[in-house]
């Protein structure tokens, strides 16, 4: 082959599934049918039908595995390298939960199987219930939610009921400007009125700005804690009583509970209602990787508010389904929740018990702090400092404020230029209070040579900055794709090819 002559594997690359195959290729053929069928008009009237076939790639099997093969490497994932997407928690997934999971007893159990027959699947999610409710310091969980966020909705919807129970009508949610989009994002959309609260000079609630805000219209304070900035906030304790005093419920964003899981528990420090992100605590594929799953765990209080159905046992250590709830807010969506992930999350929290969560904790903590330290070490500090504190919880929150006055390079630069070194970049730009932000959160999962490999390639980026900040500005160079229409992609996105 002549130098400069296109491989099939180049010509591949650059060609769609739909532009591969040839008429009538098939990847399987199924054998003729030989029991009586239905036919296609019963199955489905003309009406609904296209006149013509949907225009289908007709590709053999290996043509099939290469294509997904190939598209498997054009991204980046946590098998193939470090991951520390801050706030995101993306721990390694042990593999024995996908083989857990992928026991037929779960992963063909049909989610309308009749009671009896599903006992096995409702005792684990009762036995997860348990776990939960233990790990949060709450007595009593719904496992519906189907993500942190939906577990939000349920939190507001919950405080809305229960106020509403009182003959109260509230309108106001309390949240700190260091809250995760999703939080605002949901006390909108339960039609309730966002209130901004105010940090403090610590990274901690501005308790002076609290005590203004919180009045007997407030229905609930949503808090994450520790914070977005990494920071536990030491007056949780003082926060929940001037939350209660107003009569308004404390609600707790479960998204960070990695840095405290067997440490501290929501319900011990006064919170009524907490989410659990069972894909990112309890490890799940997430991030465009697999469904996920937000579990509520409540006080007594809330509970009789709770989604329907809820997972109960009898006197005779039977499972059922309770629908029977006359002050639930209803059902949150279909069936019982994301199942695989339940099944995922008992089997972490059975394979590690309560000394292996705590580990687990601490060694996301320490792991953190150690990147943090060697950073300082590396002399990266002065140019991307620490936002708030000294020393951080399973994460920390850098401001590339100074890197982009000395060196001419923005954090989306570095975070783009790691790529290059074989690291997916941390969080960018969140949370909104820190000038150039980069949230870092390395999790228990990596050893300290990654850290040391990841904390020396930032060092490296700043170096070969302060000689040609270009490299940085036009990284990454060694991708598949190189740097992406962000604006434009989000704001003019094409999802459909057209055929
Ligand atoms: C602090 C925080 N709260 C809430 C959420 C929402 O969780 P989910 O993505 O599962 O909806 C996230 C997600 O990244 C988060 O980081």
């Amino acid at each position: 082959m002549s130098v400069g002559t296109e491989t099939p594997q180049q010509r591949d690359r650059a060609r769609t599934i739909f532009e591969q195959g040839a008429a009538g290729r098939r990847a399987f053929v199924c054998p003729e049918i030989d029991v009586p069928t239905v036919d296609a008009e019963t199955l489905l009237p003309a009406r609904h039908r296209r006149a013509a076939p949907a225009r289908l790639p007709e590709v053999s099997e290996p043509e099939l595995v290469r294509h997904y093969v190939r598209l498997s490497k054009r991204n980046f994932d946590l098998d193939s390298g470090f991951y520390p997407l801050g706030s995101c928690t993306m721990k390694h997934n042990p593999r024995l939960h996908e083989r857990v999971a992928a026991l037929p007893g779960h992963a063909r159990l049909h989610p309308l199987q009749d009671l009896p027959r599903a006992q096995g699947a409702l005792e684990l999610m009762w036995n997860l219930q348990q776990a939960l409710a233990e790990i949060a310091g709450l007595p009593h969980v719904s496992l519906q939610p189907s993500a942190g966020s939906h577990g939000e909705l349920a939190g507001v919807l919950l405080t809305r009921a229960f106020h509403e129970d009182r003959g109260e009508t509230r309108s106001k949610v309390l949240t700190p400007d260091t809250a995760h989009g999703t939080n605002p994002a949901t006390v909108t959309m339960a039609g309730l009125q966002v209130v901004a609260l105010a940090t403090n000079p610590d990274g901690g609630i501005d308790l002076d700005d609290l005590r203004a805000k919180a009045d007997g219209d407030v229905a609930c304070l949503m808090l994450t804690n520790p914070n977005t900035l990494g920071i536990f906030d030491p007056n949780i304790a003082e926060i929940a009583e001037i939350v209660h005093g107003v009569g308004a419920t404390l609600y707790y964003d479960g998204a960070n509970l990695n840095a405290i899981m067997g440490l501290s528990r929501p319900g011990d420090m006064g919170f009524d209602i907490v989410h659990f992100n069972l894909h990112k605590s309890f490890t799940q594929p997430h991030g465009g990787g697999g469904p996920g799953s937000g579990p509520i765990a409540v006080s007594e209080r809330i509970a009789p508010y709770l989604p329907v159905p809820v997972v109960v046992r009898d006197a005779d250590g039977r499972f059922a389904l309770d629908h029977d709830r006359l002050k639930s807010i209803g059902r949150l969506r279909g069936f019982h929740g994301n199942y695989g992930c339940f099944v995922r999350a008992y089997a972490y929290i059975r394979s590690l018990g309560a000394e292996g969560l705590r580990d687990a904790s601490e060694t996301a903590v320490l792991n953190a702090n150690y990147l943090l330290a060697r950073l300082r070490e590396l002399g990266v500090a002065d140019r991307l400092p620490l936002a708030y504190g000294d020393l951080c919880m399973h994460e920390f929150v850098l401001s590339g404020g100074p890197m982009k006055r000395e060196l001419q390079i923005r954090t989306l630069d570095l975070a783009k230029r790691l790529l290059d070194f074989g690291f997916h970049p941390p969080t960018v730009y969140f949370p909104l209070l820190v000038e150039e932000a980069l949230m870092v959160e390395p999790t228990e999962t990596e050893t300290r040579e990654t850290l040391d490999a990841f904390a020396e390639a930032i060092a490296e980026i700043l170096r070969e900055a302060a000689e040609d900040p270009e490299i940085a500005r036009t990284a990454p160079h060694t991708t598949p794709v190189r740097r992406l229409d962000e604006v434009g992609a989000a704001k003019r996105p094409v999802i459909r090819q057209s055929l």
